[in-house]
């Protein structure tokens, strides 16, 4: 009973979202190098091209380049097993497409990954976390085109080879289910470097196309990988939502079970090796049907993942009074608030339960082990005047989720790797571009507008947690 030996406590980071150093030793634009800070309901601008005079929050970030140190020492006081970073693909082939990649950029990594054994911390890590260099979206158009494919192995193989000693755990492409909301801008540049038109259709087109490309991409990188050592684990990575009828009623159910099957097929397609009858038969019934060779079919049954990578924040219900059952495209359109559930600050429905139930299903539908890669609670904290700062509204939400985990390993046999809470130090949010949607243990002396010293200081959670992977996750109190 209880957390099995070796489980991988740790926490979770992106390289853009805490680096900064954005044009450091050779490191070229990535996507999120050309995203403007949003705020609370106000989305990112894209820009084309990096514009004088705008705030671009991952510039400098929480300057992670120039104080890993300091922080993987913090990591390592709160007693972390593992640490779940990202590769910034263009610290390593600043456009994309270059024939060779920037030693300055490798060595940052070499050095990074050295500083967390040290600790005897292990590194988990995302090739492409949102990360895409921006040359790619310019010059090809992203995954919409083949060549791509290309690009990403490069890159795979690249940090494959360098890191074979160093980093066991991988995973491929961040949220890869992401773009099932297709017209949403941010989501659609950072999962695939697609930039959208105005017609929903054209854009869902464009999307089962680049993800397509994607799946491919993963399923290549993961056949080279295990050849390069056959000891890597390799992981998908999702952003894995339950989807909650909003009633009983044949109809709310149908549409949940059509909303599941828009939203999370990426996933299917990376474990089985094949698309799920209903996605081919959507895609052909719409029209879009994407170039998919024979050739490809092969590749995605050679590259079928290790585990299954996912993050947790919530759950989605949608009802039939918004959209009809066969007229589903987005899921995203037909949700409806739960009035089971409160939301966050930022209007995130809080579900443990849900990720219990998540657990069950992704345990029943895979047969694979699992590792909880995100999980966390994005509010705004306040710094007393002793410099304390009493998160204690993030201790209660990270004890609830995992005192679901915990019935989830113990009462239904679910196989779980790890567990690494989002952004265990503060650092810029991926959606709003703020600081002051704060998740971590760690404090980063930082405002939205990006005044601060960037000092780190400890919360009340830092010792909670610390408390947590002490007792290997009996003392939840
Ligand atoms: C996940 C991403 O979607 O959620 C992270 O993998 C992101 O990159 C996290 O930061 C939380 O989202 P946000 O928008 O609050 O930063």
């Amino acid at each position: 009973m209880g957390f099995k030996d070796g489980f991988l406590w740790g926490g979770a980071v992106a390289a853009h979202q805490l680096e900064g150093g954005w044009d450091r030793d050779g490191k070229g634009v990535s996507v999120a190098d050309v995203m403007t800070a949003g705020a609370n309901g106000v989305p990112r601008e894209i820009t084309k091209g990096v514009i004088a005079g705008k705030n671009y929050p991952n510039h400098e970030a929480i300057d992670f380049y120039d104080h890993y140190k300091e922080d993987i020492k913090l990591f390592a006081e709160m007693g972390f097993k593992c640490f779940r970073t990202s590769i910034g693909w263009t610290r390593i082939f600043p456009n994309g497409d270059e024939a060779e990649p920037n030693e300055a950029g490798l060595k940052f990594y070499d050095d990074l990954f050295d500083e967390c054994h040290k600790y005897g911390i292990e590194p988990v890590v995302t090739l492409a976390h949102f990360e895409m260099p921006y040359h790619l979206v310019e010059a090809y158009g992203g995954f919409g085109n083949r060549k791509v494919i290309d690009f990403f192995l490069k890159f795979a193989v690249t940090c494959f080879k360098r890191y074979k000693d160093k980093v066991k755990y991988w995973m491929t492409f961040n949220e890869i289910d992401n773009q099932s909301s297709f017209n949403n801008d941010f989501l659609m540049c950072t999962n695939s470097g697609i930039l959208l038109g105005d017609d929903p259709k054209e854009n869902e087109a464009k999307m089962y196309q680049a993800a397509h490309y994607e799946v491919v991409a993963s399923a290549l990188a993961v056949k080279e990988g295990h050849k390069i050592n056959p000891d890597f684990k390799i992981g998908t990575m999702i952003n894995f939502t339950p989807i909650y009828p909003a009633s009983s009623d044949p109809e709310d159910i149908l549409l949940a079970q059509r909303a599941d099957q828009r939203r999370n097929w990426f996933s299917d397609v990376q474990v089985w090796g094949e698309y799920p009858r209903n996605v081919e038969s959507y895609i052909e019934r719409e029209g879009f049907r994407p170039d998919i060779t024979a050739e490809d079919r092969v590749v995605l049954k050679e590259g079928t993942v290790d585990y299954i990578g996912f993050s947790y924040y919530h759950t989605m219900t949608v009802s039939a009074k918004k959209v009809a059952p066969d007229d589903l495209t987005d899921p995203r359109l037909a949700e409806v608030k739960n009035p089971f559930v409160k939301v966050s600050e930022w209007d995130w429905p809080i579900d443990p339960v849900g990720l219990r139930y998540a657990m069950n299903l992704m345990t029943d539908r895979y047969h694979l082990p699992l590792f909880i890669v995100e999980n966390g609670l994005g509010a705004v904290d306040k710094v007393e005047s002793d410099g304390s700062i009493h998160d204690d509204y993030r201790i209660a939400y990270l004890r609830a989720h995992l005192q679901e985990v915990k019935k989830a390993v113990d009462l239904d046999g679910v196989d779980l790797m790890g567990y690494t809470p989002w952004g265990c130090i503060d650092l810029v949010s991926a959606g709003t571009g703020q600081m002051s949607k704060r998740y971590g243990f760690i404090y980063v002396d930082k405002d939205d507008e990006g005044n601060g010293t960037l000092k780190r200081s400890k919360k009340d959670s830092f010792y909670w947690y610390q408390k947590v992977i002490k007792s290997n996750g009996e003392d939840l109190d």
